[in-house]
């Protein structure tokens, strides 16, 4: 039992800057993609991945967020009353999707902070972070992929894809020896480098499995790029210590922090939806021949 992971931190402190004006008054994460907010399509991935407890870590003005987890008897009184029985029947199912920890980070000190305020909720167990900003559509949840490989290994992972070299200057990168084509034993880490010194093309976004001993690791790490007390330095230091190994996931990440990959995400879940496709097919096609005349 000792190895099973059963809680998943997700750190949603941030104010959401890069999505003004929308943020200005509701949390980002809360923001739909066609009709489900950011949030819950993370919580699904992780209680999907057989996750029971969310461990949030969250702000002022972030209420929205746990309320959105939680029962809403007037809403559902409301739709039963109405005959919408499912529609009843979807809130309800929110509020029972996994329990939900919120922890307030007082002061925005970057994300290794955000994991280590989840310190007293996680305590000496293995956990997974999921970030709000990255939503990957898999067969198999990715952050269940990176479970198989902890247990298996009984070692720290953390979820890669390849990105090309002009943008290794916006994530986490890893270097190491593979093990096999889509594993790797982590040697190094490495914030956001300038392509030039980064140490290879393998771009983490925002999925580890991590033992707790990366809450001592966090605590002696120094703040680094921005200022800020960066995961990815933590884990530098995991890496030296322990074991830490890197899994190509199966899956397409979108990245819904960014104008366009939230556009792309909204197309691509829309696309995919029976009760929408041939509408949206339509509606593309139109505005593609607007633009055409
Ligand atoms: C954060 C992490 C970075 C990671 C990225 C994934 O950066 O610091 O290591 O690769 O998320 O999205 P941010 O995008 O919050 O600047």
């Amino acid at each position: 039992m000792k190895n099973i992971v059963r809680t998943a931190v997700i750190p949603a402190a941030g104010l959401g800057t890069r999505f003004l004006p929308a943020t200005k008054s509701i949390p980002k994460e809360m923001i739909p993609i066609v009709d489900v907010p950011m949030i819950q399509h993370i919580v699904e991935e992780a209680a999907r991945s057989g996750v029971t407890r969310v461990v949030l870590i969250t702000a002022r003005h972030k209420e929205a967020i746990e309320n959105h987890f939680d029962f809403n008897p007037e809403l559902e009184a409301f739709l039963d009353d109405k005959g919408k029985k499912e529609l009843a029947e979807l809130s309800r199912s929110l509020g029972r999707l996994c329990q939900v920890i919120a922890i307030r980070q007082k002061n925005p000190m970057g994300l290794g902070h955000a994991v280590l305020c989840a310190e007293p909720a996680v305590g000496s167990e293995p956990f997974a972070v999921l970030l709000g900003d990255d939503l990957i559509d898999s067969d198999v949840p990715c952050t269940q992929q990176l479970m198989d490989i902890y247990q298996r290994e009984s070692a720290s992972v953390v979820g890669v894809m390849q990105v090309p070299p002009s943008e290794v200057n916006k994530y986490g990168i890893i270097g190491g020896k593979p093990i096999n084509t889509k594993t790797w034993h982590v040697q190094q880490l490495v914030e956001k480098p300038a392509p030039e010194s980064s140490p290879s093309c393998w771009a983490i976004p925002g999925r580890y499995v991590l033992e707790p001993q990366v809450f001592d690791c966090i605590k002696r790490t120094k703040p680094g790029r921005g200022g800020e007390i960066q995961l990815t330095d933590a884990l530098q230091l995991l890496a030296q210590e322990r074991r830490l190994l890197a899994y190509a996931f199966d899956g397409v990440r979108y990245d819904t922090g960014d104008r366009l990959g939230f556009i792309d995400a909204t197309l691509a879940f829309a696309l995919k939806r029976s009760d929408l496709r041939s509408g949206v097919v339509v509606l593309l096609q139109k505005h593609l021949n607007k633009n055409r005349n």
